[in-house]
């Protein structure tokens, strides 16, 4: 097809510019390439900007390819959403192509959506046109009820500071969530720490146990978090839902499987809710980015032909396309011409699954007291803001709230209690802890904390005689050392001076500025000894990325150098010590 390149030099408008945008002003700057029919038969490339605003960005895509990719649409006689057109006569594209860059500059214009910072030209279009993915079936849908007749649920609370989920989220049936009564909560960190840090003290003397099952040391419990109100009601505005609507009793139809249960059968259910509660105990709309077919979801619901292009890209991409750090909300927030029908959105939303926390105290030294310790997890939003972790932000607000009242006195006017359970505690540290024979015990942030429960049984243990070391990693002492001066002592109970532990402090970001693995190789000897003796045991607990894989070849070279092996048999021994059969090499890291 012949076509004509025409540049729109620097500062002019050309006529046509001038009868489509009228007197509108518009960038000077040439940046995206457009395609235009200039008469029939025959389309004039002509250059446009495709946003003024956006040249500080640097990684900002122009959507140069974007355009391109359209136009060819348009110039195969289809329009910009697949479908064909009913004429392909040059005349009857114009307005398409203007439309379509029109809709691109506004859409660019658009905060939310330059916060993504979505890569257009990388974007691939061409297979999900040609070879569309169907989006799974909905299987979710709500039908009208009166109040009247609908049962009031026992256990629901949307109390900030005591939530219940509904009766029907069941981690294990028959029995259900427990509010545990918080008995304290204290901070381990000081201000100006990188992470805040909190213990929690919890009453499980009347939780429902089994019989013949306990806590256990080592163990770790689950905590159902909800979602928080502002980003329901958030969602709630970005799905055109009112709040009347939100909040109406109604009878939410499954058609099969456990959702809206965490372990429940799998089969279709008939529950009496609210979206309201739906939306805040059951979907996660936070925590993971929006899947493909949510994508594709959102292309069906787009009732404009640039972002219907750009929905149907993202869901044709795997990844580096776009910032990383965004939720469903988010997405439907830079999409204004996107408003999926709230049924279909949670058919696709993965269940809220509760998070576990490692009990922190000897269960068997308080009965019926649990601690536990968690840090409060951020990142930083698309928009720059400062978002948390679902459930660490949750335990954050309920704590915050807590402090707060306790300094006024007024902590008996409010009910302070935890949605948790207790799991099937079949973790590594839960099943083997072994209170004889030497210990070291290596933990990095709050992945100390289960450690503070194994000092505790030793010190509890009169006759006990293996030594215990703690190398514990923080960043700064005197702001993030977990349970600092807590470690050898047991209020109320007999210490057998013999088995105190010994305990080392690394520090990341102040003094030596190292880590753990420079410790444990620092202290390679003492390593060695105690996993060659007979009940010794390393114990490792912390972030599950680069640091489970930094310890492991520390303790390989400390193999290498102390027991004379090559590489490949430290590997080896490496791989002997952590075999469910031996494990003298314990590690619980996430
Ligand atoms: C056996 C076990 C024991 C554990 N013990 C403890 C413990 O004792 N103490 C403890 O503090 N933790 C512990 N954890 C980890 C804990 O379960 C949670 O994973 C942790 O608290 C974070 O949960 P969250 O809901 O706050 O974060 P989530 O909402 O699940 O988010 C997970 C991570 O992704 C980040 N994130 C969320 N949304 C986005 C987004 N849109 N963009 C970018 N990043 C995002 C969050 O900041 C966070 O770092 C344990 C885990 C296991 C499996
Ligand atoms: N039972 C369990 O499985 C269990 C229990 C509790 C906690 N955890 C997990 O433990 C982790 C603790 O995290 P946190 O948020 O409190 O702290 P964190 O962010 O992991 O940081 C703790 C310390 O580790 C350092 N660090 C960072 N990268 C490292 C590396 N490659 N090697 C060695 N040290 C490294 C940090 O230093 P810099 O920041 O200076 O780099 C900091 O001093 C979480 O992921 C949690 O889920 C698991």
């Amino acid at each position: 097809m012949l076509q004509r390149s025409v540049r729109t030099p620097v500062g002019t408008r050309p006529t046509f510019f001038k009868k489509l945008f009228g007197n509108e002003p518009y960038s000077p700057s040439t940046r995206g390439q457009f395609l235009a029919p200039a008469s029939k038969g025959c389309l004039k490339k002509i250059v446009v900007r495709t946003c003024c605003q956006y040249s500080s960005r640097r990684r900002y895509s122009t959507g140069k390819r974007f355009l391109g990719h359209v136009s060819n649409y348009l110039s195969q006689g289809k329009s910009p959403s697949g479908s064909s057109h009913s004429t392909s006569s040059a005349s009857d594209l114009l307005p398409s192509f203007f439309s379509v860059n029109e809709q691109l500059q506004t859409l660019l214009r658009t905060p939310s959506f330059q916060n993504l910072q979505i890569k257009l030209d990388e974007l691939k279009y061409d297979e999900c046109f040609s070879n569309p993915t169907p989006i799974p079936q909905k299987k979710v849908s709500f039908t009208p009820t009166t109040v009247d007749s609908a049962p009031l649920d026992p256990l629901l609370s949307d109390s900030p500071t005591s939530p219940h989920p509904p009766s029907f989220v069941q981690p294990h049936p028959p029995f259900h969530v427990f509010s545990a009564p918080v008995l304290d909560i204290r901070t381990l960190t000081n201000p100006g720490a990188i992470k805040r840090t909190y213990n929690v003290t919890l009453d499980v003397s009347k939780y429902p146990l089994r019989e013949g099952s306990d806590w256990k040391i080592g163990g770790s419990f689950g905590v159902m978090p909800p979602n928080p109100d502002n980003e329901i009601f958030r969602l709630a505005h970005l799905l055109n839902i009112p709040l009347n609507e939100l909040y109406a009793t109604k009878i939410l139809h499954t058609s099969g499987g456990r959702w809206p249960t965490i372990w429940g059968e799998e089969k279709p259910r008939a529950l009496t809710t609210s979206i309201y509660h739906i939306l805040k105990w059951c979907t996660d709309f936070l925590s993971k980015p929006p899947s493909k077919d949510f994508y594709r979801l959102l292309a069906k619901y787009s009732t404009n032909s640039v972002e219907h292009h750009i929905l149907l890209g993202l869901s044709n991409c795997s990844q580096n396309i776009c910032s990383e750090n965004f939720s469903v909300s988010d997405i439907l927030d830079a999409f204004p011409n996107v408003r999926p029908p709230v049924d279909e959105v949670i058919s696709l939303l993965p269940q809220l699954m509760p998070r576990w926390y490692s009990i922190s105290n000897d269960p068997d030294l308080g009965k019926g007291v649990l601690e536990m310790a968690f840090t409060v997890q951020e990142f930083t939003a698309p928009d720059g803001q400062t978002r948390t972790g679902i459930c660490s932000g949750f335990l954050e607000n309920v704590a915050l709230e807590y402090l707060k009242c306790q300094q006024n006195g007024t902590l008996k006017n409010k009910k302070f209690t935890l949605p948790m359970f207790r799991g099937v505690q079949q973790n590594p540290f839960a099943k083997e802890f072994h209170n004889d024979g030497p210990m070291c015990l290596i933990g990095a942030g709050v992945g100390i904390a289960p450690f503070r429960g194994f000092v505790q049984r030793r010190l509890a243990n009169a006759s006990c005689t293996g030594k215990v070391w703690i190398i514990q990693g923080c960043r700064d002492q005197t702001l993030d050392e977990l349970y600092h001066g807590e470690w050898n002592t047991i209020p109320g109970h007999h210490t057998n001076p013999k088995c105190r532990a010994k305990k080392l402090v690394v520090e990341s970001r102040n003094g030596k500025r190292e880590y753990v693995q420079d410790a444990v190789r620092r202290h390679g000897k003492i390593i060695w000894d105690v996993i060659n003796h007979k009940n010794g045991r390393i114990y490792l607990c912390g972030s599950g990325k680069a640091f489970a894989t930094e310890i492991e070849k520390a303790i390989m070279d400390i193999a290498m150098k102390y027991g004379g092996y090559k590489k490949e048999e430290a590997a080896r021994q490496l791989e002997y010590w952590q075999s469910p059969i031996n494990y003298k090499f314990v590690k619980e890291v996430w």
